[in-house]
């Protein structure tokens, strides 16, 4: 591992026991999109978690609101693969080294909005770490989709999946220990 990843990654962790919003890493960045909310529990837990810069990813034109119409618009994106592009935001995420990234699972793979995030960056060398909120059906093909979509990024394929929502120790635990396995 190197040094300065000790220093600006482990040692924060290590002293402060889980770091909180208000003492934030900038190496690590928690990207997300959440359509109904669930994955976004998530995410802001794993920013406290981690010290991590809260970045939410949104189209730029908003889903409707009619579930059935909604319904219907989603999966004709699914099945054409269809890109959306993503609202512009401050934030840089090719300036963190720390990904982690998260999305709920649609159709067993990850969404059409954590797609485009990775089509519209560059993470080459980037430590990215997967996690996933579901209905009962499993991470699918998530985290295989991610390395796919990032070839040259180090994709955590040990990432964190769960059925809705689901915080607490156990997040917090599993956060810590892919920090510590970051080489
Ligand atoms: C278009 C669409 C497809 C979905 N496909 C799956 C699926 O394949 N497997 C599954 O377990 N849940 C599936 N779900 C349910 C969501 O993954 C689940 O409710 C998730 O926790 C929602 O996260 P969010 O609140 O952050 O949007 C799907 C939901 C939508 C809208």
């Amino acid at each position: 591992m190197k040094i300065t990843k000790i220093i600006t990654v482990i040692l924060p962790l290590l002293t402060c026991g889980y770091a909180n919003a208000e003492s934030t890493n900038p190496q690590i960045l928690v990207a997300y999109y959440s359509l109904t909310g669930k994955t976004e529990q998530v995410a802001n837990a794993i920013a406290n978690a981690s010290g991590g810069q809260l970045y939410k990813i949104e189209p730029d034109k908003s889903y409707p609101d009619n579930k059935k119409e909604r319904r219907k618009m989603l999966e004709q994106e699914i099945e054409q693969n269809y890109l959306p592009p993503l609202k512009p935001v401050d934030i840089n995420p090719e300036n963190y080294e720390i990904i982690f990234l998260g999305s709920p699972v649609w159709g067993n793979h990850i969404s059409q909005p954590v797609k485009s995030f990775l089509h519209e960056y560059n993470l080459a060398g980037k430590q990215v770490i997967p996690f996933v909120t579901h209905s009962g059906g499993g991470r699918g093909q998530c985290f295989n989709d991610v390395a796919k979509l990032c070839k040259d990024c180090i994709v955590d394929m040990d990432g964190w999946s769960s059925w809705g929502v689901s915080t607490g120790r156990k997040l917090n635990r599993w956060v810590t220990q892919q920090l510590k396995n970051i080489k």
